[in-house]
């Protein structure tokens, strides 16, 4: 699908294998069997003081994870016409956010680590950090 046509809808929780024991839990995410993409980048937030929001921007070929490793947060999604929010507490269940979607990520809980698997190397150049630019962008998908 055109990254200008990507929904909120096409944004999904995908329920990560996890193997409980007495000893603790344990969940794997490997690539093509877990995730639609090869992931070639990893990295997490922590350390996050209270009230912070984080992302706001949106990417033009980024796929990304998005797990709550540890506590929670809440991701606000937005493709310029719906919002929807998705509250991520379980580090057992990811959230794919496809391109071309507005993602703003608050009320992280004390202690919380945001956990996220990318589908490319970092590259400023992806970024939409301007709303304004991220609204006419989608525009010209429309129709
Ligand atoms: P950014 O993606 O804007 O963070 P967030 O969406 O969590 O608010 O990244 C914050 C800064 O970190 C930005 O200046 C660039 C840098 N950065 C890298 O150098 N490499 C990376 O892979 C990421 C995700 C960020």
């Amino acid at each position: 699908m055109k990254t200008g046509k990507t929904s909120v809808y096409d944004c999904s929780i995908i329920e990560l294998d996890k193997h409980h024991s007495d000893a603790g839990n344990i969940t794997v995410i490997e690539n093509q069997d877990t995730i639609p993409f090869e992931v070639n980048r990893v990295y997490y937030l922590y350390d996050i003081p209270g009230g912070q929001e984080r992302g706001g921007h949106a990417h033009k070929e980024l796929r990304q994870l998005l797990v709550a490793a540890s506590g929670s947060f809440d991701v606000v999604l937005n493709d310029g016409s719906v919002k929807r929010t998705v509250t991520l507490n379980r580090p057992y269940q990811g959230l794919l956010v496809v391109p071309g979607i507005w993602r703003e990520l608050n009320d992280f809980s004390s202690g919380s680590v945001c956990l996220v698997l990318a589908s490319h190397k970092y590259d400023e150049a992806d970024y939409m950090r301007s709303y304004e630019d991220f609204l006419e962008y989608k525009r010209q998908f429309l129709n």
